[in-house]
């Protein structure tokens, strides 16, 4: 068995919530498709899964991951050196809100704090340009986005909720052009940054 197949065969028998396979296999195939990608943040490493998976499309990807459980953190890095792929993917142990850098992103892919999209898609604008992309999973939650009768958990409610509004919001951006692909994953949008929108031609941002 391969060292990648290990860590995915783990991470499900230990319920790490590592991407669905039909999710991954989508943003692998989506990498592939846009060869222009090179620069790539993730927020919610996981144990490196998803990261290693990108890094290996092309040999000049690199990858800012970021990951708040030190334990996770430390087994992501540990995988990510077993594929000799330290000088291209950098963990970062750190709230991804909180995470400051200056460099610009081809894709962000936000697979971490649910409640936090709307945060992370603010913070992380700066650090796109037009033509960026960002890619969010879980935007059904397990189906319970859109019938919540499917959970009788109270804080998974008020997340699902939250998510809705996300999704909701992300689909009437005028900054982005999004496709959302309800069967893939667990729900994934693609939202891709105009060259410009209404709303930055009025206040003059760009
Ligand atoms: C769904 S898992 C990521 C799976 C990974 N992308 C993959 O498919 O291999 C989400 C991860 O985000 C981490 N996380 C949750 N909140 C976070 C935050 N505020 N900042 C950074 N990481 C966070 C969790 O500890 C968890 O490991």
């Amino acid at each position: 068995m391969d060292d990648l197949k290990k860590i995915h065969d783990l991470a499900r028998r230990e319920h790490i919530p590592i991407m669905k396979d039909d999710g991954i296999a989508f943003l692998v195939a989506y990498l592939e498709e846009h060869e222009n990608i090179r620069d790539i943040l993730e927020c919610g490493t996981a144990v490196g899964y998803s990261a290693i998976r990108m890094a290996q499309v092309r040999w000049d990807m690199q990858v800012d991951t970021l990951e708040i459980d030190p334990k996770m953190y430390e087994e992501a890095c540990r995988n990510i050196r077993e594929h000799g792929l330290e000088d291209r993917i950098h963990c970062h142990l750190c709230d991804a809100s909180e995470f400051q850098s200056d460099r610009v992103y081809d894709l962000i892919f936000v697979d971490a704090a649910k409640s936090q999209y709307r945060r992370y898609l603010e913070h992380f604008y700066s650090n796109t340009m037009p033509g960026s992309v960002f890619i969010f999973d879980n935007l059904n939650f397990h189906g319970i986005v859109d019938d919540p009768a499917l959970s009788g958990n109270r804080g998974t409610l008020q997340m699902t909720r939250k998510i809705k509004t996300f999704r909701d919001h992300l689909l009437a951006d005028d900054r982005f052009e999004t496709v959302f692909y309800p069967d893939t994953g667990d729900g994934v949008a693609v939202a891709k940054r105009k060259k410009s929108s209404s709303f930055e031609e009025q206040s003059g941002k760009q």
